[in-house]
Parts: C-alpha cells; structure tokens; sequence
C-alpha cells in the first residue's frame, strides 16, 4: 500500500489561551480549598507524559498490560458488536493500543473514519501520522480538545464506537463521572457504543505498589505537577520540600495521589495573586484513580442510559473493559 500522502486533518477546540485559563482558574481553587487538591489533567506536559510513559513500563504497573491483554483478547469482539464504522478515541495520546482496535474494526470491512481527540496537539502531531501511517483508505480527523469539558467536538459522522482506555474514567470524580457519561449519552444516538477500561478492585498491597513504584517514577510524575504550576504561574513551590504518598482509600474505592509538605512552607503565586501556606505535613491530592468491578462500571453506564452489552478481562482478571451500547 502506498504511504499517506498528506497529514490527517487536525482541529483545534482548545488553545493555548484556553488551557492558560483553565490553569489559573483550577490552581486557584484547588490551592484554596481544604484540604487543597489539583486536576490531574495538569501531571501531562512534556515532562509529565515522558514520565508517565516511563510509569507503564514499571513492573508494579500491571494496568498498561493487563488492559493489553484485555484488548488483544477482546477487540474482535467489540468491533463485530459494535457494527462501527468510525472509531472516536479520547485521551489518545501516544497510545499503543490504538492499533489492536483499528485492526480489528479494519478486519470486519466497515472502518472509515478515525477520530483521535486529545487535549495535547503535540501528542496527536506526533503520534498519529505514524498510527495511520497503515490504514491509507481511512479518513483520520483528530481533535485537540478537553473531552472532561466539550465533548461537542466530535464529529458526528457515520456509526461511532467512543473509546476511553487506560482506566482515565477513574480520575473524574463520583459527579464528573456522572455527568461525563450524561454528556456522552447526549452525544451519541441509540445503538452508537461507547467502549471503557477499567482497572479492578484488588488487595491493597497491589494497588498501592502500581502507585508507588520502588524506582520513584510515579513520586517523580506527581511532584512534576508542582513544576508545572511554577512554570505556568510564577510559583516558587520547593519542590524537594514535598514527597509522594498513595494511599488506598477503600471507602471510595480509590487510590488516593498526594503530594506531603516535608515542613512548613509559604509559596508564592504570582499569576493568581496569592500566597498559600503549606503546615508541616499537610497534603495535597494530585490524582486519584478509581477501582471498578463489572457490576459497577455497568451499573454507573445504566444510570446513563447505556446498556452494558460485552466484559472482558486480562487472564488474571486484573483490569476490565466493557462495551456498552447506548439505549
Ligand atoms: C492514566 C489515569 C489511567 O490512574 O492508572 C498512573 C494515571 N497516575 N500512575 C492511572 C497514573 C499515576 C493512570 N491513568
């Protein structure tokens, strides 16, 4: 097959501006609250994505693999069920995985259209010419745009399947949970599917050892977001004067990650016009990652007008991914 011979289209919904924005405003609500808390959408500059695809090779990471296996176990399946001709992926990124999905929409015949959606236009620049690099009759659209905020983006075109890998639904909270899937509900028409990965409930030990790997990857991708609110506000955060704690937080089957203030500190914001005191010891969450069975992720989906119509596991059953069709 010859090679591509033009660049995907991509569309901006999102731009430098808006991000700059939604920093400040996030920053300074976060920085106020008690107890203080950022948006993990934030952990992914640069740096932050270099690191992040550092944590999915830690050993102790078992969800990137074990989502693999899920999906090398299961793509045909969902591709056939969903009757899809065009695959919306969000949050795709540098993703891996995408092409155990196209592959598998590729072999049932009916794949016309790719549409990657990423807040990051970096991440999509890079990634997806080389992701379709194989696929020369596919129409590939890709988006930047925060898909937690607008999911208005994407296109409405031909009978879509809207992927979201990697467990990233277990960073919303309860309520983004509720009104994400809302919104997704709206966008979509009976009979269009909405594929989701999630990670699974399991011991403790397990849990709190993917989050807090023995190299200090993922000490090192939490903290980062402290250099991140120093280069896009002007913040003097000490950064060596925190470490990183995960904690498991059954009450909300959740890992909880945080960030600790090693001693009593003042930080100065610049761009917010504020000064936040940090106590000996206070913590402050980054990101947290929600844990799933099969009943709950379909339960959640029901609520949503979603009928939860295919599960599958990795062999271990560490991570699962359900299909669901829209009613
Ligand atoms: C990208 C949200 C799926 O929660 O497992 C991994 C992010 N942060 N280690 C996860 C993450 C620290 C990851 N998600």
């Amino acid at each position: 097959m010859a090679p591509r011979s033009t660049l995907p289209t991509i569309d901006v919904h999102l731009s430098e501006a808006d991000a700059d924005a939604a920093l400040r405003e996030d920053a300074r609500s976060g920085l106020t609250a008690t107890p203080k808390v950022l948006r993990p959408q934030w952990l992914y500059d640069a740096r932050g994505s270099e690191l992040f695809e550092q944590i999915t090779a830690q050993p102790e990471y078992y969800p990137f693999t074990a989502e693999r296996e899920a999906l090398v176990a299961g793509a045909d399946d969902v591709a056939r069920l969903s009757g899809a001709d065009t695959f919306v992926e969000l949050g795709s990124g540098s993703s891996t995985k995408s092409t155990l999905l196209l592959d598998a929409l590729s072999r049932t015949g009916r794949l016309r259209h790719y549409v990657p959606v990423d807040v990051s236009a970096a991440a999509l620049e890079d990634a997806v010419p080389g992701l379709v690099e194989g696929y020369p009759d596919l129409d590939v659209h890709g988006v930047v745009g925060d898909f937690t905020a607008d999911l208005r983006s994407i296109p409405k075109v031909g009978k879509r399947l809207v992927v979201l890998l990697g467990g990233t639904i277990g960073n919303f909270e309860p309520e983004q949970r509720r009104d994400f899937l809302a919104a997704l509900a709206d966008t979509l028409d009976p009979g269009e599917h909405f594929l989701v990965g999630t990670d699974l409930i399991k011991d403790e030990a397990t849990l709190v050892a993917a989050y807090d790997d023995a190299a200090g990857v993922t000490a090192a991708f939490e903290l980062n977001a402290l250099t991140v609110l120093n280069r896009g506000l002007g913040a003097d955060f000490d950064v060596d004067g925190f470490e990183y704690l995960a904690v498991w937080v059954p009450q909300s089957s959740r890992i909880e990650m945080r960030v600790r203030a090693r001693r009593a500190m003042t930080v100065h914001v610049p761009a917010l016009d504020l000064v936040v005191e940090f106590a000996e010891g206070e913590e402050m969450r980054t990101e947290i990652s929600t844990k799933f069975t099969r009943e709950t992720i379909a339960a959640e989906l029901d609520a949503a007008q979603f009928d939860a119509v295919h599960w599958v596991t990795d062999p271990a059953g560490r991570f699962g991914i359900t299909l669901a069709r829209r009613r």
